[in-house]
């Protein structure tokens, strides 16, 4: 899969040539930890007709999950649990996740597999490279983002995924009245992910309070909030819907 993918971009300047868009700071450190045998028997067995790969380019949702049910892209799904338990609940979305961690794909294959999920594909890859050469304007119902990186340190956080331009991606991918949601529990990314949300034109803050939401049902606990809630940290849910 990897072998495929440094092909399609040899150099940086070479991929800047052809008009690609060329993240240098990236929000992940790449750890490339080692496969249980179930993740990788996942990822050898199912990965033809659960794998997206980055490189096959724009995708067509409706030929790829063969119907037209509403589509939900989820960036950064770590083993991909609270993904595949979504998955399994919502039958009639088509789900999209995207993680470059290659243990949390294997996971989340193994366990799609096991709870015969069938309405979700998933990339390993860089999210920001993902959005820029395979989703297609105007297509997403929903995005998730839950928990990503907090990175932090004052110094380290330009790593943070949440940028005005993000946000503004995200806006263009989503349908009018899709729904870009985020969650954290570390307050100043919070605090930071509503002033981009709030500077942006083109949403709709779903809050009544103008700033945050309760977590909807839908929204399973994550590790990270197991963990956060173990620590007595507090969540911030984030949802606003796309302007027409
Ligand atoms: C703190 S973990 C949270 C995982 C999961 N959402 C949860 O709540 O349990 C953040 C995840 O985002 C992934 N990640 C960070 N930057 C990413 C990017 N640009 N594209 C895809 N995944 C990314 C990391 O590998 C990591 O698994």
């Amino acid at each position: 899969m990897t072998d495929k993918i440094e092909k399609t971009h040899k150099t940086i300047e070479q991929a800047e040539q052809e008009g690609k868009y060329i993240r240098k700071v990236r929000s992940f450190v790449k750890r490339e930890g080692r496969l249980t045998k179930n993740q990788e028997r996942a990822i050898d067995n199912h990965w033809a007709e659960m794998g997206l790969m980055h490189s096959d380019g724009l995708i067509n949702p409706a030929a790829l999950f063969a119907n037209n049910n509403p589509v939900v892209l989820e960036i950064g799904f770590g083993m991909g649990k609270s993904l595949v338990e979504m998955a399994k609940a919502a039958p009639e979305l088509n789900f999209i996740g995207v993680e470059v961690h290659k243990p949390g794909v294997g996971a989340c294959i193994a366990s799609a597999v096991e709870a015969e999920v069938t309405n979700l594909k998933v990339y390993e890859h860089d999210a920001i490279e993902v959005l820029a050469d395979c989703i297609p304007d105007g297509v997403l119902t929903t995005v998730q983002l839950f928990f990503p990186d907090p990175w932090h340190k004052k110094k380290h956080h330009k790593r943070r995924i949440v940028s005005a331009e993000f946000v503004e991606t995200i806006r263009q991918k989503l349908k009018v009245d899709g729904v870009f949601h985020m969650a954290t529990d570390w307050e100043n990314y919070a605090e930071c992910m509503l002033e981009d949300m709030q500077k942006s034109p083109g949403y709709n803050n779903l809050s009544t309070t103008n700033d945050y939401v309760p977590r909807p049902d839908s929204r399973p606990l994550t590790k990270f909030e197991n963990r956060g809630q173990n620590l007595g940290h507090g969540v911030w849910d984030l949802q606003f819907a796309k302007k027409a």
